[in-house]
């Protein structure tokens, strides 16, 4: 046990170095690279944005760019009815309270409180999730850069403390919707869209480094992406991530079967395994015949 514990304790540090190492990895252009400048407009002009998109289109990898190249830290906090403000700005830990009463050294800061103390970028995912009590204990950190600690007191923001709202654009009605008073202080909408096909094959290139993939192969992936964001049938179509998935899986497969290049079934195969999970069809549809179908009206059989 003992033994296991210091083993644990080394190879943590270790795995806190290697955090540190890793660089982020973003195809920066067309609307990633505009994105990115009215970012930084936005946080010289002191407005707070939000990145409207569908899932997986890379809104937090933009973040996770932007604060890496601004050399700060970024913090998040992912909405929904559960999040209470003390999630966001954090608690005090009641077995040091005992000792030490409610003070600074037994508080245990929460991501907004950590990224206002230290000047990171804050991003708040699917905001409009959080209960509308909690989307309004944020009204006073982003409007007036300033938050109450319950018995610490009342701070202000350091100079780097920079906002941002990521959400989907379909929720910007319906039985999640953003409390008035939070759009409000969100000033500068940014639309993040599925890029365009070039952009995406080098996405798709750029998180598979040790796969080798043919343009045919690219071509054939995109088309098969692609087809499911124009489908009726389809509410939540493929994103970047599954073209990856597919794409580092059949060339995964191909390798297992010492073959040079990816065939026909062995895509084929790769693209069901990950699109049965990857799509929600529209309700009275089966997702497996349908993703069959799919896979061999785009890739042909
Ligand atoms: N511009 C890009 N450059 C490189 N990879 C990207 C890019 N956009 C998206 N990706 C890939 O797609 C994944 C999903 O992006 P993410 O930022 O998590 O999406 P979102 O926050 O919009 O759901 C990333 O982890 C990355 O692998
Ligand atoms: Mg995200």
């Amino acid at each position: 046990m003992q033994n296991e514990m210091l083993q644990f304790k080394k190879n943590f540090e270790e795995r806190l170095a290697a955090a540190q190492k890793e660089k982020v990895r973003i195809v920066i252009k067309e609307q990633y690279a505009d994105a990115f400048d009215v970012l930084e407009d936005c946080e010289n002009a002191h407005l707070i944005p939000g990145i409207i998109g569908p899932p997986g289109v890379g809104k937090t990898l933009i973040l996770r760019a932007y604060a890496e190249k601004t050399n700060r830290d970024l913090y998040w906090v992912t909405g929904d009815e559960g999040v209470r403000p003390s999630h966001l700005t954090g608690a005090f830990n009641p077995s040091i309270v005992l000792n030490k009463g409610f003070s600074l050294e037994a508080f245990e800061p929460g991501p907004l409180l950590k990224s206002m103390v230290f000047g990171g970028v804050f991003g708040l995912n699917e905001g409009n999730r959080l209960s509308e009590y909690v989307q309004n204990s944020l009204l006073d950190p982003f409007e007036e850069g300033s938050i109450s600690v319950q018995r610490l007191g009342r701070i202000k923001a350091s100079e780097g403390f920079f906002p941002v709202l990521t959400m989907n654009p379909e929720e910007m009605s319906g039985a999640h919707r953003l409390s008035e008073a939070l759009r409000d202080r969100i000033r500068v909408w940014i639309r993040l869209g599925y890029p365009r096909k070039e952009t995406e094959l080098e996405i798709i290139k750029m998180n598979s480094p040790e796969y080798t993939l043919s343009d045919a192969v690219l071509e054939k992936i995109y088309g098969l992406v692609s087809a499911t964001r124009v489908s009726t049938d389809i509410e939540i179509p493929a994103s970047i991530r599954a073209g990856i998935s597919i794409a580092r899986l059949s060339a995964e497969m191909t390798k297992r079967q010492k073959e040079k290049t990816i065939s026909h079934a062995t895509l084929s195969s790769a693209a069901t395994y990950v699109l049965v999970g990857a799509l929600r069809f529209r309700p009275g549809i089966d997702a497996e015949p349908a993703v069959n179908s799919l896979v061999r009206r785009s890739l042909g059989s």
